[in-house]
């Protein structure tokens, strides 16, 4: 009976310890945007995928290192900045992921992208 009754009561410590644990993680991920989990990896299909995307929405408006001039910042090199070239935000996959959702002043939101899209982007810009 008692060695019953202290099994269950391990069981309900077990639990409540998941149960905090499972808490701790929800609130950190929503906390810090850019925690581990939220940041992408440039595997070379992401990039290869990234690239395509770029030159089909982006390299009209932004050269990636070197070229003409262009309307947009060129984006050669964004991942070694600590600040973002006009905007000076943080150079995070977060707020890149953002300014591409939402756009600029003069460069136009692209709302309809998939986040595997925002994420290709991410891996390209990264990837140089
Ligand atoms: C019509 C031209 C145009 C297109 C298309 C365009 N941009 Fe831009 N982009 C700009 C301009 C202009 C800026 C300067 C910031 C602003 O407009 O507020 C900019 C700024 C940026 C910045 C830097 C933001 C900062 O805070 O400094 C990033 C990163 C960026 N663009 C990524 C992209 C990506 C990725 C795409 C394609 C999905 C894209 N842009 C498409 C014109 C464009």
């Amino acid at each position: 009976m008692l060695r019953r009754a202290w099994a269950w009561g391990a069981a309900g410590l077990l639990l409540a310890a998941a149960l905090a644990g499972g808490a701790a993680w929800a609130h950190g991920d929503r906390k810090h945007q850019d925690a581990p989990q939220e940041q992408v990896a440039p595997t070379p299909a992401k990039v290869a995928q990234g690239q395509r995307l770029f030159r089909r929405y982006c390299a009209a408006c932004h050269a990636r290192g070197g070229g003409a001039a262009k309307q947009g910042p060129d984006l050669g090199g964004l991942y070694q900045r600590r600040l973002t070239p006009v905007r000076k935000h943080p150079v995070t996959d977060h707020n890149i992921r953002q300014h591409i959702k939402k756009g600029g002043v003069r460069m136009p939101p692209f709302p309809w992208l998939s986040r595997g899209e925002l994420d290709a982007l991410v891996a390209f810009l990264k990837s140089r």
